[in-house]
């Protein structure tokens, strides 16, 4: 949601700060946008588009050593080069990230004091108010924090002052920002890809905090103005693991990790034995009722983690969409707790939720892929995936990590409340070993979606049907049909289907229904029947060899313990999507409308 980097140091700053940006268009493509210091001068050019529009306009050998630059998910305004940043106002230019709630009454007063807006956008909204002050205070630093008490919302900034213009400055509320060193300069960021080929040593700015950075010095101010000493951090992960390596798209890249994500992060947790999960899960010994909230395909798999723990744990779960929940009246017991899921772990919602709750004094959990980040930071207990830099805007391998944990919590609460015997543990046990190599056994076999896809991209309309937890995996597969391919998808539960639903089934409607759950199956088919009957083209999705033909195309998984399966169940639908889209010539990584990192309310 927005991307915004800026560098300052010995090199030439715009090759860096483009290959930087460009590793965070994942965050936003509807505009771009770079201010630079050029012969003691501040030089602002942006456009509308992806980056690669803004490269056009580009001299990659200007003699500049410090810049910003961002590239935007519209939020105020529409995508146009007029609302791209960065802003400027007087001596200040900003790139921003995140939203300035009270950014209209803001305007009408700064207006009132003769300011005179260009764009439609919050940012230079807040560019004014930093002007303003500093008309005032006389001091960056002091106007900057000043700002801090008169913005409301949420907000990453990267700013240069012309009257100090060796100087990079940037502040942050909620929307994530870190600093990073190199050898050769400092930068600013949103996520740490952006820097990967320069550095991996960074630190993460907290809410409030003020960094002033200069070629060789970076110092950090909290709230009150002391200087405040951060820890520097070294990423784990490689440049390498942040590029394409030979496939077409990084969501195909990211589908075909998946065998060793679900490897890394169950391998984290489980060493073969019950006293691995008790050691690393015994802090929910003490509950006995959750809450699961999350957004979008987070939120799917907190549907299938509810399928999981109310029938193998027997406790009662309740999933909820973060945007719906963090302003709902939650009826909590002192054993409630909430479990948030997120990737990026800087979801708006998804961390107002997580705060709704601790400040009402429940316990939280997080289930997070990117360390540090803001929901990771402030839940009670956080549980990582091990999924590594995901790019491609539609989640994949984030995804199948969070239903490999959902798995290994309902193992372990599981066994703890007696609904899984010892017998059937050895089982689980033994078929968690297999899967990685079932999960390349089942990618492999992607010329069979792709073939089915072949036959069914041309259609508008695409339905998914599952009882049970198919129900739950069919929302996450025709999510990632229609997020990617812009085709019409909508996921029923299979019995429902005739309670109105079923009257746009027409000859040829694709179909695809799930049934992996054995004691549902037969349901399930008496259900596709009735699709079939009024013409559909049902794409059957099972674990179970069927004995008659109600189908016209067949996707026949390994059967494994149900408590596993939906890892595999997944991948096909992951699969059909992506050719889905690829033959429908959409923009896969990039779909249009999205971001990745959802910092807006
Ligand atoms: C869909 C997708 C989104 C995210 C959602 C939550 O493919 O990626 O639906 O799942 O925006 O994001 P995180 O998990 O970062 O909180």
């Amino acid at each position: 949601m927005c991307g915004i980097i800026g560098y300052v140091g010995r090199d030439l700053c715009i090759p860096k700060i483009i290959s930087g940006l460009e590793a965070l268009e994942y965050r936003g493509y509807d505009s771009a946008g770079i201010a630079y210091v050029e012969n003691k001068k501040i030089k602002i050019i942006k456009e509308k588009g992806k980056i690669a529009n803004l490269k056009k306009l580009l001299d990659f050998n200007a003699n500049t050593n410090l810049g910003i630059a961002h590239t935007r998910w519209a939020t105020h305004g529409a995508a146009s080069k007029t609302n791209a940043h960065p802003h400027s106002v007087n001596s200040f230019t900003i790139v921003h990230n995140g939203i300035i709630e009270n950014y209209s009454e803001l305007k009408e007063s700064l207006i009132k004091k003769g300011y005179i807006f260009k764009s439609e956008t919050d940012t230079e909204v807040a560019c004014a108010v930093i002007a303003d002050l500093y008309k005032e205070k006389k001091d960056i630093l002091l106007s900057l924090n000043a700002a801090t008490k008169v913005f409301r919302g949420s907000y990453a900034l990267g700013i240069i002052c012309a009257d100090d213009k060796n100087t990079l400055y940037a502040m942050r509320n909620t929307s994530p920002l870190i600093v990073a060193t190199s050898p050769s300069g400092n930068f600013i960021a949103s996520d740490v890809p952006a820097i990967l080929k320069y550095t991996n040593k960074y630190i993460l700015l907290d809410d409030l905090e003020i960094a002033k950075i200069t070629a060789d010095n970076i110092t950090i101010y909290n709230k009150d103005l002391n200087i405040v000493k951060k820890e520097i951090k070294t990423f784990e992960g490689t440049f390498e693991a942040a590029a394409k390596n030979g496939y077409e798209h990084f969501m195909l890249k990211e589908i075909n990790e998946q065998d060793k994500v679900f490897s890394d992060t169950v391998n984290y947790y489980f060493d073969g034995s019950i006293a691995s999960l008790k050691k690393n899960f015994a802090f929910l010994d003490k509950f006995s009722k959750i809450d699961i909230v999350a957004c979008g395909s987070a939120y799917h798999t907190g549907l299938v983690g509810k399928c999981l723990i109310e029938k193998y744990a027997s406790i009662p779960v309740n999933v909820e969409v973060a945007s719906e929940y963090r302003y709902k009246k939650c009826f909590y017991d002192n054993d409630t707790l909430v479990i948030l899921v997120s990737q990026s772990g800087e979801t708006a919602d998804t961390l107002a939720a997580l705060r709704k709750a601790k400040s009402d004094g429940i316990t939280t959990m997080a289930i997070v892929n990117v360390v540090g980040s803001s929901i990771a930071r402030e839940a009670d207990h956080v549980i990582y995936i091990k999924a590594g830099c995901e790019i491609a805007v539609a989640t994949t391998k984030a995804y199948l990590a969070q239903l490999a944990i959902f798995s290994l919590l309902s193992i372990y609460l599981g066994y703890k409340n007696k609904g899984i015997k010892k017998s059937e543990l050895e089982k689980i046990f033994t078929d968690l070993k297999k899967l990685p190599k079932l999960i390349k056994n089942t990618i492999n076999y992607s010329e069979l979606y792709f073939d089915i896809a072949d036959k069914i991209y041309k259609n508008k309309q695409i339905f998914f049907i599952g009882r049970g937890i198919d129900y739950a995996l069919s929302m996450e597969g025709s999510l990632k049909l229609k997020e990617i391919s812009y085709i019409n998808s909508v996921a029923y539960q299979a019995g429902e289907l005739k309670h109105g639903t079923i009257s746009l089934i027409e000859k040829n409607t694709p179909v695809i229904a799930l049934a992996t759950d054995t004691e549902l199956i037969e349901k399930t088919i008496s259900n596709i029947k009735e699709v079939k009957a009024r013409g559909a083209y049902v794409i059957y999705v099972s674990n179970e060899e069927p004995r008659e033909k109600f189908y016209d195309e067949l996707i026949l998984l390994p059967c494994i313990h149900p408590i596993l399966e939906s890892i595999l169940t997944i991948i096909p639908l992951q699969l059909l999507a992506y050719k889905v889209a690829k033959n429908n010539k959409c923009d896969i990584d990039q779909p249009r409308n999205l971001a990745k990192s959802v910092t807006v309310e």
